[in-house]
């Protein structure tokens, strides 16, 4: 697993990304795998960034790497990853004051929306297990170490491995009937693997956060209910969602791209069953799957955690390559600093819509937020922008600071940054800086 991660710090991984960077545009599919790769592997850029050694790397120093779980009670309950295998997790026993507390950790990774983009997965760790290392690191919210994570350090942590491909909503009622041979399993993934962390002890927590980025910052919204009534009632039970706020809006060429995207991953794998009922009745099955239309009526206490330029958004449903079929926009996509002051106006538009699709949600009691004007995706789970001297920081908080005191109810914790360029504590991703 070092020497994989050390791969990646040495650039090895650049010319992967790029080849992904290519297809993202031209190929449906890629809005899944690019979602994936893009994010999870070019960290190890901003990483590697300000160092070419490997020691800067994320709590090198006290470096945890956590083995792979198999899900144990998966084949009677018929939980399994798009290819038929058994899904997996990564457990660490919390200690000290920690010892009742847990943070779960839903991995992202897009998804797919065609039989084809979901055999391809087949392949891949989002799809199957076979895949999957055999052990990963925590660091960020999952970091052991209390000078990167001074609230949760110490509590039990999981990470659950994302292999369906639609948020953990899919249903086995969609799966087609002939030699396609896909799993449609992700809600009887999530029920056995809550099932099993409930048998390991989740059931004695006195708190518990669940979160996830991305497709998982989605899953963390869609499931956050049901992970509440699960737990003891006395129980203190919160959800955060980073980067799950993928926003129902258009992209620059005036086409619905993420909209129909959505509703053919729900309509292929029968996602309808698993997404909020309230709003199901209400509106077209796959419109619940944008949380704008659905966190409202989250009965628990949810903190969202999300850029307003997220650059897996702006690249996927703002600007898709189809919309931008000169590729006018393939530089500012890179590097939010190579922007024209015309795509920048762009971009605050989006904003603004961001902001807008949040603002009711956001005068909500128990309702917090840490919404930054960077050019990333994930923040939560890095420690370089979960907690540290040079993290992004809203009101001369980190994170982890605004996490903790919505968590822990000491102070209101609603914070939402002025438009870019303003903060100087952004980390923007650059996707230039390692390919020549
Ligand atoms: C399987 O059936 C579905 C419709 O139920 C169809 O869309 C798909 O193309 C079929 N796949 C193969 C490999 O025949
Ligand atoms: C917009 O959508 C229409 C209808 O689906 C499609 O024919 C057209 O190619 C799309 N245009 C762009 C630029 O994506
Ligand atoms: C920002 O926070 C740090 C650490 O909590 C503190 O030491 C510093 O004084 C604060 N700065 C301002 C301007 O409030």
């Amino acid at each position: 697993m070092a020497i994989t991660q050390r791969w990646w710090l040495r650039g090895g991984g650049r010319s992967y990304i790029m080849i992904l960077w290519q297809r993202c545009g031209k190929r449906e599919w890629a809005i899944a795998v690019a979602g994936f790769a893009v994010v999870l592997l070019a960290f190890s850029f901003i990483i590697s960034s300000d160092s070419s050694s490997s020691d800067h790397f994320s709590g090198a120093g006290t470096a945890d790497f956590i083995p792979l779980t198999l899900l144990r009670n998966a084949v009677k309950r018929g939980a399994y990853c798009l290819d038929g295998s058994v899904p997996a997790y990564h457990f660490q026993k919390g200690f000290g004051s920690g010892s009742r507390r847990w943070v779960l950790h839903i991995e992202g990774g897009g998804w797919c929306n065609t039989a084809a983009s979901c055999s391809f997965r087949k392949t891949t760790t989002l799809g199957s297990s076979k895949y999957m290392d055999y052990q990963v690191q925590f660091s960020g919210i999952l970091s052991r170490d209390q000078s990167h994570n001074p609230d949760f350090y110490n509590w039990n942590k999981v990470k659950l491995r994302y292999c369906d491909g639609a948020s953990l909503t899919g249903h086995p009622e969609s799966e087609q009937k002939n030699d396609t041979k896909l799993f449609f399993r992700g809600q009887l993934i999530w029920e056995a693997m809550m099932d099993e962390l409930l048998s390991i002890g989740l059931s004695n927590a006195q708190e518990a956060l669940l979160s996830g980025c991305s497709a998982g910052g989605l899953a963390t919204l869609i499931h956050c209910d049901d992970f509440r009534e699960i737990l003891p009632k006395d129980a203190k039970v919160k959800c955060l969602s980073d980067a799950g706020f993928f926003l129902n809006e258009k992209d620059i060429a005036g086409n619905a791209t993420i909209q129909s995207f959505y509703h053919d991953v729900v309509h292929l794998q029968g996602a309808a069953g698993g997404l909020k009922k309230d709003c199901v009745t209400k509106m077209e099955p796959s419109k619940c799957f944008f949380p704008q239309n659905f966190v409202k009526s989250i009965n628990t206490p949810v903190f969202l955690v999300n850029p307003t330029y997220d650059f897996w958004q702006i690249k996927n449903i703002l600007v898709p390559g189809p919309a931008d079929p000169l590729g006018h926009w393939h530089s500012c996509q890179l590097s939010i600093h190579n922007c024209s002051p015309e795509q920048i106006q762009v971009l605050q538009g989006f904003r603004d819509s961001f902001l807008k699709a949040l603002s009711e949600f956001q005068q909500m009691k128990d309702v917090g937020m840490f919404i930054n004007s960077c050019y990333i995706h994930c923040q939560t789970w890095i420690s370089e922008t979960w907690h540290g001297p040079n993290s992004p920081k809203i009101n001369n908080k980190t994170i982890a600071e605004s996490v903790g005191d919505w968590f822990f109810e000491r102070k209101e914790s609603k914070h939402i940054d002025c438009p870019y360029p303003c903060n100087p504590t952004c980390y923007h991703m650059d996707f230039t800086r390692r390919f020549h």
